[in-house]
């Protein structure tokens, strides 16, 4: 499926630090972590893309509700998006990954310059890229940044059963849990480390709060319509009526997504990933399921740590 020639991008991988994250490679670029399928189209994507003024891109690290806002911003962006009549919701035919397809794991992955010319505007995409990385025309134009984080021992929790759904749809044995907070502690892992991902999108989204809308899951589940509405505001698409917030947060509602054959059936062709893996619990706290109290105090320690004189915290 691949064209177009990334020979000079493999020879740069080539030199890079490289750790394995249960069986899988990970390559160290520019501070962050990679999987080695993603690390090309990465670097093709900050060499070769082009941003527009009125792109609107969506980033996270892993896991942390995406796909979330995957159905939500394309729903807020269609003018049907809001209508009473649902039979023309492009959510019923499509998973959210192809209403917002990746930069640098669809395009960029296939194709180390693809023509993107047929992409009617706004353009949407979704990156896993982190802010330091990303390409220079994405910061530099007018075009808006959307990131959503969340508390990361839910993070981590739903890495970890994201990676063994992947795993067991292969037949391999489940990932041991204390392997996967050992990684994630450490910051190696795919995205990671987690908190400079986190902290280099906030503090532009305090620099430049027109530019970069900061999210996290945990507000997203306590007033989905309050954070809703000022999400529409920031995409320059303000609701008019309550019904139109009600409308939205339907379409895109977890138990409604998951539930359609679209999204219990079909694999993403991009990433070959069964697309019903995107959806599982959806809650906060989840961690208290696999957790020690050992496990949570180090963590939260860690993200005081971190995330100290920052602004930004978890509630933890
Ligand atoms: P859990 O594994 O905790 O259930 P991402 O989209 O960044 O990969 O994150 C996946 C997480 O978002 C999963 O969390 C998944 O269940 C949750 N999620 C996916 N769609 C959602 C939706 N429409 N509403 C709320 N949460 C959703």
């Amino acid at each position: 499926m691949e064209c177009g020639d990334f020979s000079t991008f493999y020879t740069s991988m080539g030199q890079l630090p490289k750790v394995t994250w249960f069986r899988s490679d990970l390559y160290n670029w520019e501070e962050f972590w990679y999987l080695a399928g993603h690390l090309p189209g990465a670097m093709a994507a900050k060499s070769n893309f082009q941003a527009k003024d009125d792109d609107v891109f969506l980033t996270s690290s892993i896991k942390t509700g995406t796909t979330w806002l995957k159905a939500i911003i394309p729903t807020i962006m269609n003018p049907d998006g809001r209508k009473d009549d649902d039979s023309d919701d492009p959510l019923l035919k499509h998973h959210p990954n192809e209403l917002m397809p990746s930069l640098d794991l669809g395009f960029y992955k296939v194709n180390p310059n693809p023509d993107l010319s047929h992409m009617p505007s706004p353009r949407l995409f979704r990156t896993h890229i982190p802010y330091t990385s990303l390409p220079e025309s994405v910061k530099t134009s007018a075009c808006k940044i959307v990131y959503i984080t969340r508390d990361p021992k839910d993070t981590l929790v739903s890495t970890w059963h994201f990676h063994n759904a992947l795993i067991g749809d292969r037949g391999i044995d489940p990932w041991p849990f204390k392997d996967a907070y050992e990684s994630f502690c450490n910051g190696v892992h795919a995205a990671g480390p987690f908190y400079d991902h986190v902290l280099g999108y906030w503090r532009e989204s305090i620099k430049r709060p027109e530019k970069i809308y900061f999210m996290r899951y945990e507000d997203m589940k306590k007033d989905p319509k309050g954070e809703v509405k000022k999400l529409a505001c920031f995409l320059g698409k303000p609701f008019e009526k309550e019904q139109e917030v009600e409308k939205v947060l339907w379409r895109c509602s977890l138990d409604r997504l998951k539930n359609l054959e679209v999204n219990q059936h079909g694999i993403d062709p991009w990433l070959g990933i069964a697309n019903e893996h995107y959806f599982r619990r959806g809650i906060v706290g989840d961690w208290k399921n696999h957790f020690t109290d050992e496990m949570k105090e180090k963590l939260d320690q860690l993200t005081a740590m971190k995330f100290e004189g920052s602004g930004l915290d978890f509630g933890c």
